[in-house]
């Protein structure tokens, strides 16, 4: 009963481990076990261990403590009581790394290049009541094992229990990068929102923050403050450096990494406040011919100076961040802002360029700045699928209009993340929001569920060669319809799908990860995040008697 099967077989024999991502290879048995009241969990063999190491032990152990949730069942766990007094107690959890691994602190090993991360672990924890032990290869993953460890508990009247020891588990992600995009440009969200959305992201390794855009500018850049002194929605809307280094290290001591983005050349409205000179086409009306949404503005892409400022902006804004992958962007550039634009059009005539060859010249430079300081470029799918531009064959592409060009993307080589509309946009199906349209729709209707995103196949359509490719993939949130007041509902649980995609890897049967999410989402409300219900808590405490067929 104990020997490891795998995922499939097991989820069909072994009762429901209440763990969100569900762990690659495990096994439980049907003994209850409860935590000492003096439960500790102790880093062995390690003279000095990295303090974000000890911090993320403390945090746990406070989780522990805290979490009080009930199992979800209709009882709340009332008919185990007797099962639960009478069981066996957990002194300790041992945690340590294999002798062979090099110690590094779990912020260093967080923004490691997403090729280079190791993640796995391997958790035991025996129903005698013996130690129960944490190993792995790096701090970072004992950080995912201290996760899973942390969700494998229920409340009962004070006693912190399971009714199902031993457990053998033997983890490791399926895809390097597991993301969340958060948009702080359309609406702007507090740090303290953040890094609770960053608590809430535990086996989620990167927050690709797309900080400002057409609408706003909050990111204090060093020697470009006058962006954000101008573009930013008020004087205390803006993340300072302090702001950013905060977020920086909060998330890498959680294992996450800030891969930052400054989109370019369109969405750049806003810096014509300070630097008209670079800006075509500045809020320009009718909107709809010169942008996808308003305000209109792209850089001057086929300007030196304005290549110039580019570079050195972005060269700027890299700086503040560890992450050594950074987004240039490059979505929805709108060529008839650059038609109607007399300075553009002056300096293509003088270089004699094509508009996609002066975007060749303009993305080599800025990709070229970012790599002198030791970055690897980012972009969304249309600078490797629509224009003929050179890029560096370790730039990544992230696949957003449709899934389907995932395909697309790999047949020129790139890897690539897997962001795409169709099942990762969290914003879709809110209702239209340009004014005076009163049968508007989003773009991207509908809304899409958490089953959509979880029945997601990386591979489709992919040769065998091509899956090497894919890196992962992250649910995006864009915020013309969010903010502070409504980013937990809209986010979470939904989030925790991809992650789950992405860390287990495809093909879970959504009937059977239902109530693990359930599991994880009221769990996330015990921690202080607002996640929405996903059923009536009738069902949700009686898997499977929801279902269409039940
Ligand atoms: C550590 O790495 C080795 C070699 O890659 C691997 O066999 C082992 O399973 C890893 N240990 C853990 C605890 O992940
Ligand atoms: C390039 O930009 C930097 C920073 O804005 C500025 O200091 C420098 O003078 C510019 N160089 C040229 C050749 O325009
Ligand atoms: C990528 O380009 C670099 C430098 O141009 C080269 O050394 C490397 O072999 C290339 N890698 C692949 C996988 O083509
Ligand atoms: C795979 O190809 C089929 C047939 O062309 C298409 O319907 C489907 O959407 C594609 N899926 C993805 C994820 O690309």
């Amino acid at each position: 009963m104990l020997a490891f099967v795998t995922l499939s077989v097991l989820l069909a024999v072994t009762p429901t481990l209440a763990v969100w991502p569900v762990p690659r290879q495990y096994s439980t048995g049907a003994t209850p076990l409860r935590l000492s009241p003096s439960f500790y969990i102790s880093i062995k063999g390690l003279n000095s261990p990295p303090q974000d190491l000890q911090a993320a032990v403390t945090r746990t152990t406070t989780y522990l403590r805290n979490d009080k949730l009930q199992a979800l069942v209709p009882d709340r766990g009332a008919s185990s009581a007797n099962a639960v007094r009478g069981a066996k107690a957990l002194d300790s959890l041992s945690v340590s790394l294999t002798s062979t691994a090099k110690v590094r602190s779990i912020s260093e090993e967080a923004v490691d290049d997403i090729e280079a991360r190791v993640e796995g672990y391997t958790l035991t924890i025996p129903s005698d009541g013996s130690a129960a032990t944490l190993t792995a290869n790096s701090t970072l993953g004992l950080f995912r094992g201290l996760t899973t460890f942390g969700q494998l508990w229920y409340d009962l009247d004070g006693s912190t229990y399971t009714l199902q020891a031993p457990f053998n588990i033997v983890d490791s992600p399926a895809y390097p990068y597991r993301g969340l995009m958060l948009d702080t440009a359309r609406n702007y969200f507090p740090v303290a929102d953040i890094k609770r959305t960053l608590d809430a992201m535990s086996w989620i390794n990167t927050l690709h923050w797309h900080v400002v855009d057409a609408q706003s500018f909050p990111l204090v850049v060093p020697g470009f403050t006058e962006l954000s002194s101008t573009g930013a929605y008020s004087a205390s809307q803006v993340y300072s450096t302090a702001d950013v280094q905060d977020i920086v290290s909060y998330a890498a001591a959680r294992g996450i990494n800030v891969m930052a983005e400054i989109d370019t050349p369109g969405h750049t409205s806003v810096i014509a406040r300070s630097h008209p000179e670079h800006i075509a086409c500045f809020e320009a009306s009718p909107w709809t011919q010169f942008a996808n949404e308003p305000p209109a503005g792209q850089l001057r892409l086929a300007s030196a100076s304005t290549t110039n400022f580019t570079t050195s902006l972005l060269k700027a804004a890299a700086a503040l961040f560890p992450s050594k992958t950074f987004s240039t962007g490059g979505d929805e550039l709108n060529a008839n802002c650059y038609n109607k634009d007399a300075a553009t059009q002056a300096d293509l005539a003088a270089q004699k360029k094509t508009l996609n060859q002066a975007l060749d010249t303009f993305t080599q430079a800025i990709h070229k700045g970012l790599r002198d300081v030791g970055k690897r470029a980012v972009v969304w799918e249309e600078m490797v699928i629509d224009h003929p531009v050179t890029l560096a064959n370790d730039t990544i592409a992230l696949v957003w209009i449709s899934s389907a060009n995932a395909a697309t993307v790999a047949q020129k080589g790139f890897k690539f993340i897997h962001a795409a509309s169709d099942y990762f946009y969290l914003d879709c199906g809110g209702g239209g929001w340009v004014g005076q349209n009163p049968n508007g729709n989003s773009w991207c209707d509908p809304f899409k569920t958490w089953q959509k995103s979880y029945s997601f196949n990386p591979t489709a359509n992919l040769t065998e060669a091509q899956k090497k490719l894919v890196l992962g993939g992250q649910h995006l949130l864009w915020t013309e319809q969010a903010g502070p007041t409504n980013l937990d509902s809209i986010v979470w649980p939904r989030a925790a799908s991809a992650a789950e995609v992405f860390w287990s890897g495809p093909g879970g049967d959504i009937g059977k990860a239902l109530p693990r999410l359930h599991d994880v989402s009221f769990r996330f409300v015990q921690r202080g995040v607002r996640a929405i219900p996903l059923q009536p808590l009738w069902c949700a405490l009686r898997p499977g008697k929801c279902d269409l067929n039940a």
